[in-house]
C-alpha cells in the first residue's frame, strides 16, 4: 500500500461527501472496476449512473481517439460537424415528436440551469414546482430545485420554488385505495396550495420520470399526465429531467416515451456521455424561436465541444446496435425476479420497485410497520463492497433505506447471479450481526 498517496489524499483533497473506499481505483471495463491492489468489483451503479453501455466501451475509446485526430475543443461560437449530427440524431431517433432543438453542455446540473433559464425567459415567470425527493444537481438554480440533497449552510436558495409531495406507492403521504388516487390526491392538494401562494408568474414544473435519489419511486402514469395538464392550465412549461431515464435505462427511449407524456423541455446528461461529461437540453422550435428573439445565451467554455458530441454519437449508436433499450427490459426483469426471490427469503426486504435496470430495494425493520432499517442498509452496503459488489444506498434518514441498483445495460446473467449471491450473503450476515448486537 502506497501510504504516500493516502497521505496526499488527506493533505491535498477537498472532501465532497462520497464514500470511504478501501483503496484507490485504477481502471474500469464493462461492469467491472479495479482498484490498485487488482481487486475487482462489480459496478452495480454504472459509475455515477452514467456508464449504461459499460465502462470504456471500445466505441467510446474510438470516438475519443477520432476527436483527437480532429478537434477536442473549439471557440464556443464555432459549431463542429458532430454537433448538428448529434442534435439531428436526438430529434429523429430518440425524442418525442416536436422536441427537436438541442444545446449541448456538460453536466446534469448545468442542463437544468439551461432549462430553468429557457423556461423563465419563455414564460416571463420565475415560479417552479418540483417533486419532493428530487435531485437536479448542485449548482445554484438546480440545487434550489433539489429536495433530496443537503440544503443547509449554502445560503439563500432560489426564491419561487414550491414542492409537490412525491408519489410514493410504498409510503403514501395521503393513503388512498389505489396508488394512483394517492398520487393524484397529493398533486391536487399541492396545486391548491401553490395557486394560493403564487404571484401568478409560473415558469415550470420540473420532474424526474423516476425519482431516483429520492428512493427509486415510479410515479403512476396518470400522475405524470396530470402534471402535463397542471402546467398547461397555468401557462407553465413542463420539464423532464431525464439524466438517468433517457436512452434505455428504464427500458424505453425516454421517460417521456414510457409515460406517454411530451414535456416542453427535456434535460439529458449522465446516460448520453456514457461516462464523459456530456449533457443536452432539448425543446420545441416554438420555444427556441421565442427565446432566440429575446437573445437567449448560455455561452460556456465547453458548449458544443466536438469531443463530447463525437462521444454522444458513439453512445447512441451502441445503444441502437446492441439493442440496449430492449436489453434493459429483459435483463431488468431477470434482476428483478432474482431480487424478488431474495425478498421471499428475507422479511427485511419490504419493497422491490423500479423500471428496466433502475431498481430500488427498500429495507425495513418489519413489513407491518415499514420502519426504515437504516443500520441494516449501511451494513449490507459495506459488506457487499467487501465481497466485490459496489452499489448505492440512499442514506438520508427521511428517505427510507433503499438500495439503488443500476448496472450497465450490457450486464451479463452471470454478473447478475454473482451480485444477487453477494447481496443475499451480505444481508443474511448483517441481520445476524445486528441480532447479536441487540
Ligand atoms: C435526475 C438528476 N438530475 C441531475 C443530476 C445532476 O447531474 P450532475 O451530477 O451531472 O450535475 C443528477 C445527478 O445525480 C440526477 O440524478
Amino acid at each position: 500500500m502506497d501510504d504516500d498517496l493516502r497521505q496526499a489524499a488527506r493533505d491535498f483533497l477537498i472532501r465532497y461527501g462520497g464514500d470511504d473506499f478501501p483503496d484507490f481505483f485504477v481502471s474500469a471495463k464493462g461492469t467491472i472496476v479495479r482498484d490498485r491492489t487488482g481487486r475487482e468489483y462489480l459496478d452495480f451503479t454504472s459509475g455515477q449512473m452514467c456508464a449504461t453501455i459499460g465502462h470504456n466501451h471500445d466505441a467510446i475509446v474510438e470516438a475519443v481517439s477520432r476527436a483527437g485526430r480532429k478537434a477536442f475543443h473549439l471557440f464556443s461560437g464555432m459549431i463542429p460537424e458532430a454537433v448538428p449530427q448529434l442534435a439531428r440524431t436526438l430529434a429523429r431517433e430518440w425524442l418525442p415528436g416536436g422536441i427537436s432543438r438541442s444545446i449541448f453542455v456538460n453536466t446534469g446540473s448545468e442542463s437544468n440551469e439551461v432549462a430553468l433559464r429557457i423556461a423563465k425567459m419563455a414564460t416571463d415567470g420565475y415560479e417552479v414546482l418540483v417533486l419532493g425527493g428530487s435531485w437536479h444537481g448542485v449548482t445554484g438554480g438546480a440545487s434550489g430545485l433539489s429536495m433530496a440533497s443537503d440544503r443547509r449552510h449554502y445560503g439563500v436558495p432560489t426564491p419561487g420554488v414550491f414542492v409537490i409531495p412525491e408519489p410514493n406507492a410504498y409510503r403514501p403521504y395521503i393513503p388512498a385505495p389505489t396508488e394512483e388516487e394517492a398520487a393524484l390526491a397529493n398533486l391536487d392538494l399541492a396545486l391548491k396550495m401553490f395557486d394560493m401562494q403564487s404571484s401568478g408568474r409560473g415558469a415550470a414544473i420540473v420532474a424526474e420520470p423516476v425519482i431516483s435519489a429520492g428512493g427509486v419511486l415510479v410515479p403512476p402514469k396518470a400522475f405524470m399526465q396530470a402534471l402535463r395538464r397542471a402546467a398547461d392550465e397555468r401557462g407553465m412549461l413542463l420539464i423532464f429531467d431525464e439524466a438517468q431515464t433517457a436512452f434505455g435505462r428504464i427500458g424505453a427511449k425516454t421517460g417521456a416515451e414510457y409515460f406517454g407524456v411530451t414535456p416542453d423541455i427535456i434535460t439529458m446528461s449522465k446516460t448520453l456521455g456514457g461516462g464523459l461529461p456530456l449533457a443536452a437540453v432539448a425543446t420545441t422550435p416554438a420555444i427556441e424561436e421565442r427565446i432566440h428573439e429575446r437573445h437567449f445565451t448560455f455561452y460556456t467554455s465547453h458548449v458544443s465541444d466536438p469531443l463530447l458530441a463525437e462521444v454522444g454519437l458513439a453512445v447512441l449508436r451502441v445503444i441502437t446496435e446492441e439493442r440496449l433499450v430492449e436489453r434493459a427490459n429483459t435483463m431488468g426483469a431477470y434482476l428483478r425476479a432474482r431480487l424478488e426471490e431474495l425478498q421471499q427469503r428475507h422479511e427485511a426486504i419490504g419493497d422491490v420497485r423500479g423500471l428496466g435496470l433502475l431498481l430500488g430495494v427498500e429495507l425495513v425493520e418489519d413489513r407491518q410497520t415499514r420502519k426504515p432499517a437504516h443500520r441494516l442498509g449501511a451494513l449490507t452496503t459495506q459488506k457487499c463492497l467487501e465481497r466485490g459488489l459496489s452499489m448505492n444506498i440512499r442514506r438520508r434518514p427521511e428517505r427510507g433505506s433503499v438500495w439503488r441498483i443500476a448496472p450497465p445495460l450490457t450486464v451479463l446473467h452471470a454478473e447478475i447471479d454473482r451480485a444477487v449471491e453477494i447481496l443475499g450473503g451480505a444481508l443474511a450476515d448483517s441481520l445476524d450481526e445486528l441480532a447479536r448486537a441487540n
